[in-house]
């Protein structure tokens, strides 16, 4: 049974709403199992459990939140030990061009250092979801597609 974890942080709840949807993208698969955690819920060593790793979170000032980049700069103990794991960002901004986008890149340019294989994806939104404010209907179903993707290739690399 593959393992995924989806991670995040989330002040006022919308990154935390986007967690809810990618896991219920990743229940759409079969033969996986799912953990979606607050970021103060998961320490570095914890990484280690999961053969898929998604990580959302807010846009402050155009990257991550320190809270979750806490968690990567922590992770540097295993490093090596993360490689060939699945993973995937996603991220929620106050505005359209506030940042999305930098900040899931800053996400998945540290799964990618860690040696994890991150799928992208032609249609809709490329690198991962990406919601304004609270997640409408759009984003809902780029969080969705987001958890079965990452789940349907952790099953086939670590099923
Ligand atoms: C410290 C801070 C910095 C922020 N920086 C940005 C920003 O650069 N661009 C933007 O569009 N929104 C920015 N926002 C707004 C949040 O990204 C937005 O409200 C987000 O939906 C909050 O997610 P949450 O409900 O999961 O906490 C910022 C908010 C805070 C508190």
């Amino acid at each position: 049974m593959a393992k995924i974890l989806i991670v995040y942080y989330s002040r006022s709840g919308n990154t935390k709403a986007m967690a809810e949807y990618v896991e219920s993208g990743v229940k759409e698969v079969a033969d996986v199992t799912v953990s979606t955690l607050a970021v103060d819920k998961v320490s570095a060593k914890d990484l280690l459990d999961y053969d898929g790793i998604i990580m959302g979170s807010p846009v402050y000032y155009g990257g991550m939140a320190s809270e979750l980049k806490k968690l990567i700069d922590d992770s540097v103990v295993y490093h090596g030990k993360l490689s060939g794991k699945v993973g995937g960002g996603f991220a929620s901004s106050g505005n359209v061009g506030g940042g999305n986008e930098t900040t899931i890149m800053d996400i998945l340019k540290a799964l990618l250092i860690h040696g994890m294989i991150v799928p992208g994806h032609y249609r809709g939104d490329h690198y991962g979801p990406v919601a304004i404010g609270k997640p409408d209907e759009r984003s809902r179903g780029e969080c969705r597609k987001l958890g079965k993707m990452v789940a349907e290739l952790t099953v086939r690399l670590h099923g």
